[in-house]
């Protein structure tokens, strides 16, 4: 049989039992890799990798550092290294700045920015040791546009993206061997968004017929994106954003179906 395109190599993936996490999960583990899906949602975590051949699952809160630490320490007791991590939990909740509390401003920087800074900590820990490894973060087009009611998410997602470029800065001058890139995609077909379509449905029937009138890609599209990310066939890219979405942040998300 041929090779895979990540053969063999090692890749956590975070918010692995939904959406584009769980697409690029199955992505990489047919193309060889080991995967190990983690995710805060365990029912769902374990009967998801449970039909992927090649892959495992672990409970894992994204925005505890111990448990991070736990997990990468494992993942390299057990696997014998940590070659891709992508960081891909998220959550979302719509309100504008006049509406954000506190505690939602947290709750949301928490999963994503809290959550990428500590993954992406432990996982350069290792990663310098080997000389190598791929990490991978989920932005959004949120991080290039921003948005009226996304205030804390879009945020967060810049956060991920200065985060990232200064890994990538750091790594190269350091000639650690690792890379740090960001993929923003646009409305993609998931149950995050679903829920969200639903929410505007109900307040706000007008913008849902025009939200339903607009293209929304597919999670496998997002997963192509990742696998390339992970494998050697982008070891020249360090430091970069990667757009998936069909146009959208350059026609001011117009981009019909
Ligand atoms: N769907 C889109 O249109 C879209 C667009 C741009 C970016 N994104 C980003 O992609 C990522 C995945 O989004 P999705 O649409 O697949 O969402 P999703 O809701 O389908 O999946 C998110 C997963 O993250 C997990 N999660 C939440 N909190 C966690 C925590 N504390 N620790 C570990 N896991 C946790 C959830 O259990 C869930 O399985 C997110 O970062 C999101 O912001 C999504």
């Amino acid at each position: 049989m041929a090779e895979g395109r990540v053969q063999n190599k090692v890749a956590v993936i975070t918010g692995a039992a939904s959406g584009l996490g769980l697409a690029a999960a199955r992505r990489l583990a047919e193309e060889g890799a080991r995967v190990i899906m983690a995710d805060i949602n365990a029912e769902a975590g374990a009967a998801e990798a449970s039909q992927i051949t090649g892959a495992i699952f672990v409970q894992h809160d994204v925005t505890s550092e111990s448990s991070w630490q736990r997990l990468v320490d494992d993942v390299v007791k057990d696997f014998g290294s940590l070659d891709v991590l992508l960081n891909c939990a998220g959550i979302v909740q719509l309100a504008s700045i006049e509406d954000t509390s506190d505690e939602l401003w947290k709750k949301i920087n928490a999963v994503g920015t809290d959550g990428t800074f500590y993954g992406c900590k432990h996982a350069l820990r290792v990663m310098k040791q080997q000389g190598a490894g791929s990490i991978i973060n989920m932005c959004s087009t949120a991080s290039i546009q921003g948005g009226p009611f996304i205030f804390a998410y879009a945020a967060s997602k810049s956060a991920i993206r200065g985060m990232t470029k200064s890994i990538a800065c750091l790594c190269s001058q350091k000639g650690y061997g690792v890379r740090c890139n960001s993929i923003h995609p646009g409305n993609m077909a998931t149950p995050m968004l679903k829920n969200m379509y639903d929410i505007v449905r109900v307040h706000d029937p007008v913008t849902a017929d025009q939200m339903d009138a607009m293209w929304v890609g597919d999670p496998g599209d997002v997963a192509n994106m990742v696998l390339f990310l992970a494998s050697d066939e982008s070891r020249a890219v360090n430091g970069a954003e990667m757009v998936v979405d069909n146009t959208a942040t350059i026609t001011e998300g117009f981009v019909p179906k």
